[in-house]
């Protein structure tokens, strides 16, 4: 079974060979082609994969079934034969995070890569190359599922299920990291609570939780002890959430605490992207230079990625360090791979994914990609039918699909205006002399994105 891996010299593509790794059984993957744009990105990853599979072979079990990996910058080549394709690739790099920071938050809004005006501006660049994509696999590998990793993942997914329909997945590790806490929280075994969690990416509410048939959210917000012992908890505070009556997924403290959010981010002596440029540049460079341990310097770069993931929001809530739980990878490539387990081998499982809404959320249409709990199997990701939203997650909801849409058609129009349109109606912009400016900004910042100047 040949996997591609879009973006295969990026950092976390280790994670998803070690989960390979660990993968003995029947119809598992045998071949993994990485494929991306630069090649001593793409030598340093197959150096860490290298030494990952000499450490599996030592520690016993795995001798001869560690996946042959080749690389290449050739797309077609990649996406020819590939049974799966995961893309996870980043437009414009992490300088063009950093720049989509800069340029909102000199406006005095939000530049987070997947929330607000940052967000709006890594969609309209990203959109248009995630669509060749999507058309390079529709017409050379029909077959293939495509899970989709690249962010702001459900405005991605979307894009790309216009070209493959229901053979792009979306995936994102955030609303099972709610689930995992919030069971914990309660005493529960995570593997055995369901998630009643709807949204959109990084836009959506865990409103029930069920161990054993019964709803344990109710308990769970009734224990402010409890309720404050976990991340989400510690965000939001227990009365919010107890207003709610629901958990909201991390990434909604950029809504529900924009203000605060917005400061810390200004005070910051740098943005996350900024950050995540430099500590990569020098993890690359030190890849580059020598033979040394790459999978220490892996390893160590990662635990310092996963340690400050979010700091800026845990430090304006007053919500200390991360759990050590939290700390471990495990998240994001399990979903990534019991996805392609279920589809491969027909091993029936729930995930939550980004898939089109179908009937589920009757206040959006069929072709909606939303964040839902799914039943997988052979047959691909089929939503599981859940309550409706709240009233207080519709408005949110339908405005910021609204703008995702907007998003699409700008990057295939090329349209300013439209441009504009995105960013002036999402909620957390809130001028459209702001929105202007943003896209003369992004216009400015972004080669890309040059078309869009006034
Ligand atoms: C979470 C989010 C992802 C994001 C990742 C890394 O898992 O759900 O969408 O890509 O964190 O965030 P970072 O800020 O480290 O790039
Ligand atoms: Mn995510």
């Amino acid at each position: 079974m040949k996997l591609t891996i879009l973006g295969g010299g990026g950092f976390r593509v280790p994670l998803v060979h070690g989960a390979l790794l660990r993968d003995h059984g029947e119809g598992r993957v045998t071949d993994v082609t990485l494929y991306d744009l630069d090649t001593g990105r793409l030598s340093a990853i197959r150096r860490v994969l290298a030494q990952q599979a000499a450490g599996a072979r030592q520690s016993g079990g795995t001798a001869g079934e560690a996946p042959r990996v080749t690389v290449t910058t050739d797309l077609d080549e990649a996406l020819r034969g590939a049974d799966f394709v995961f893309s996870a690739i980043r437009v414009g790099g992490l300088d063009g995070r950093a720049a989509d920071e800069r340029v909102a938050l000199s406006e005095g809004v939000l530049g987070q890569e997947t929330v607000g005006a940052g967000g709006v501006a890594y969609g309209l660049r990203t959109v248009p190359v995630a669509v060749e994509i999507a058309r390079r696999v529709a017409a050379l590998a029909p077959d293939a599922w495509v899970i989709n990793f690249t962010n702001p993942a459900g405005l991605v997914t979307e894009a790309m299920s216009r070209h493959l329909g229901d053979r792009v997945i979306g995936i994102c590790d955030s609303p099972v990291g709610l689930g995992r806490r919030a069971a914990r929280a309660l005493g529960a075994d995570p593997e055995e609570a369901w998630p009643d969690y709807v949204g959109l990416n990084h836009l959506g509410w865990l409103r029930g939780l069920y161990v054993a048939g019964r709803d344990e959210l109710p308990r769970l917000l009734a224990d402010p002890h409890a309720l404050t012992s976990f991340e989400e908890g510690r965000l939001f505070g227990a009365d919010w959430l107890r207003s709610l009556g629901a958990i909201p997924n991390e990434y909604l403290h950029y809504y529900y605490f924009n203000r605060e959010a917005v400061r810390a981010a200004q005070e910051a002596e740098q943005t996350r992207g900024a950050f995540l440029r430099d500590q990569q540049r020098r993890f690359y460079a030190e890849m580059e230079r020598g033979d040394g341990p790459a999978l220490e310097a892996w390893d160590r770069t990662r635990a310092e990625r996963e340690a400050t993931y979010m700091a800026e929001n845990r430090e304006a809530a007053g919500a200390g360090e991360r759990d050590a739980c939290d700390l471990e990878s495990g998240g994001y490539e399990q979903v990534a791979l019991a996805l392609m387990r279920a589809i491969a081998r027909n091993e029936r499982t729930t995930l939550i994914l980004n898939v089109r809404n179908r009937t589920t959320l009757s206040l959006l249409d069929t072709d909606a990609v939303i964040e839902v709990p799914c039943f997988v199997d052979a047959g691909g990701a089929h939503p599981v039918s859940v309550a409706p939203l709240p009233d207080h997650a519709t408005g949110l909801v339908c405005s910021v699909k609204a703008v995702e849409r907007a998003v699409m058609s700008a990057a295939e129009s090329g349209s300013r205006a439209t441009a504009v349109k995105a960013f002036a109606l999402h909620p957390l912009v809130d001028s459209v002399t702001v929105a202007r400016r943003l896209v003369d900004g992004y216009a400015e910042a972004h080669p890309g994105l040059a078309h869009l100047r006034a």
